[in-house]
């Protein structure tokens, strides 16, 4: 079956961990009977480079078109300094909004090998196996007005939902747990923040559809603190965007390093986008050394829930499994009489294990 994929290399090591993942598409297109159709379309920096803005019109009419998109990852030094609406991650959030991006799906499984790769005891880390699920378009990142005024010395944030935002994502996030271990904790901030005493009353109005799936309601900062305390206590986690963003960064160390962590963003009807939870790592790009395993895994909730292709997505999952347990490693991670790879060696490491496969 033909599929269009849109790919959004963007900036630092995007590109790198892009070409890995069309790579290992076109292995698994041709063992499957598949052909990935690929579309490069530009985001962020070097968008900005080429046509001054971080989103360029072609680059959103090319993911509406498209059947899915794949994201590198956007930003670097180079562009810090510019004003706010020629800044990369103004091109991140204007794709998030334009497809309605709403749910931002973020797995964080640990796997053996690299159980001492984190900074976490073993023990802790051990059967730590969990689902972020963000909110992605709405609140504190979306709010207006958010400017300074008086003089510049006062500054203003909005926090806004509305309950049809928050009702999606929270059936977004029972549905995910009815599909896993059937346990949902939502995370807010309802002692004291008005949004989260609303998010709250929906979870608890919610739960009665989903009588299989027990709920519990956590405050961020103590949930924050349960992520690295206890973390296999935790199913299906559900929470607005900043709290999401912050609380799934910290859910990376559970896994040894941000370059193991992939994520899907999925709207109600339209197109998904699909790309790591690491930034452009502007520290190693250009050296070929990224590790591409997030990006991979990220292709593979592509395969799953954009073109519901279950086995290719498992293949990809096993052969970075079995990589892995064979003590391959990009630099990123630490592993104990380890085999230190680049991302080229690496992904070749991955294709040889699909190539494998029966
Ligand atoms: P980052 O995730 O790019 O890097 C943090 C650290 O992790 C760095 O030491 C980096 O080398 C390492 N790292 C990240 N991914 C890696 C990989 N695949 N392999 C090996 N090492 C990896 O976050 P940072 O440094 O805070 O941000 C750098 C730039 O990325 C900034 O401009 C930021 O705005 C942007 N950013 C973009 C995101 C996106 O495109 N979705 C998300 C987060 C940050
Ligand atoms: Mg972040």
């Amino acid at each position: 079956m033909d599929k269009n994929i849109v790919l959004l290399p963007g900036d630092g090591i995007g590109p790198e961990i892009i070409d890995a993942a069309t790579e290992v598409l076109q292995v698994v297109g041709k063992k499957f009977g598949h052909t990935f159709i690929f579309d490069s379309q530009t985001i962020g920096g070097s968008a900005i480079d080429l046509y001054g803005t971080p989103l360029p019109d072609q680059t959103v009419t090319a993911c509406n078109q498209a059947d899915a998109v794949l994201l590198g990852a956007v930003g670097g030094p180079k562009w810090d300094q510019n004003p706010s609406h020629l800044r990369p991650e103004r091109g991140l959030l204007g794709i998030r909004k334009t497809l309605d991006l709403y749910a931002n799906l973020r797995p964080v499984k640990g796997f053996k090998k690299l159980l001492s790769a984190s900074p976490l005891k073993a023990e802790i880390i051990k059967d730590s196996d969990l689902l972020i699920v963000r909110e992605l378009t709405g609140g504190l990142y979306f709010g207006t007005p958010s400017e300074r005024y008086d003089n510049g010395n006062s500054v203003v944030d909005t926090l806004r939902y509305t309950r049809n935002e928050m009702e999606r994502i929270i059936d977004k996030a029972f549905q995910s747990a009815q599909l896993r271990k059937k346990k949902l904790t939502s995370v807010d901030k309802a002692n004291v923040l008005e949004s989260s005493k609303l998010w709250r009353e929906i979870v608890e109005e919610k739960k009665v559809a989903y009588p299989d799936v027990a709920v519990e309601h956590v405050l961020v900062d103590a949930a924050a603190m349960k992520l690295i305390t206890n973390p296999s206590q935790f199913d299906v986690i559900v929470t607005e965007n900043m709290f999401g963003d912050i609380l799934s960064d910290e859910a990376s160390v559970l896994t040894g390093s941000l370059g193991m962590l992939p994520s899907a963003s999925l709207a109600e009807n339209g197109v998904g986008l699909y790309e790591p939870a690491h930034g452009s790592a502007p520290d190693i790009a250009g050296l070929g050394i990224a590790n591409p395993i997030a990006m991979l895994l990220s292709v593979a909730m592509m395969l799953r829930y954009s073109f519901s292709f279950e086995q290719e997505a498992a293949v990809i999952e096993e052969a970075i499994e079995q990589c892995i347990d064979n003590g391959y490693h990009t630099a990123d991670l630490h592993v104990e009489n380890g085999i230190k790879v680049n991302t080229k060696e690496m992904t070749e490491a991955i294709i040889a294990a699909i190539n494998q496969t029966v």
